[in-house]
């Protein structure tokens, strides 16, 4: 196995690891994710689900959150698991919060039981809205 295999093996671990935490009692349905900041420690994060469902957590986004707020914005991979590991990709809100911290070229692991489908950030959602977006639009009209 090569570093870089053991690494993703890793990471797709931690987010098995987190699924224990998911709070599912609508879907029953849980998630885990486990993100690899850029120095190297990784962040996980779980469903928490709500009875307004709207106000339901995803676990990429918990995932995200916790790294922010310990002072991390730039991320190297991420994995996502589902309980019934059935290769679950992040949602397109996720995706675009991805896309605020990370680069097309972040890795996306998924895992599928057996095998992990890697992805990149860019190809789960091309064309995204960024800051640049926004600071080139700056002082244009409509
Ligand atoms: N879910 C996530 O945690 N991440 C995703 O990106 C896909 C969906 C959760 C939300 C809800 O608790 C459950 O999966 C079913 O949609
Ligand atoms: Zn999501």
């Amino acid at each position: 196995m090569s570093d870089a295999d053991f690494v993703d093996a890793d990471l797709v671990d931690a987010a098995r690891a987190v699924l224990d935490r998911a709070y599912v009692p609508y879907s029953d349905y849980r998630v885990g994710a486990a993100l690899l900041t850029a120095d190297g420690t990784v962040y996980t994060g779980c469903n928490i689900e709500n009875a307004n469902y709207s106000n339901s957590l995803h676990a990429e986004e918990v995932a995200i959150a916790e790294a922010v707020k310990a002072g991390h914005e730039a991320f190297e991979r991420i994995a996502v698991s589902s309980g019934v590991r059935d290769g679950v990709t992040p949602c397109g809100m996720c995706r675009q919060t991805l896309a605020e911290f990370c680069d097309d070229d972040l890795a996306v692991l998924c895992d599928e039981g057996d095998a992990v489908t890697e992805y990149t950030l860019g190809e789960l959602l091309p064309n995204t809205i960024s800051l640049d977006t926004l600071d080139a639009a700056e002082g244009t009209t409509e």
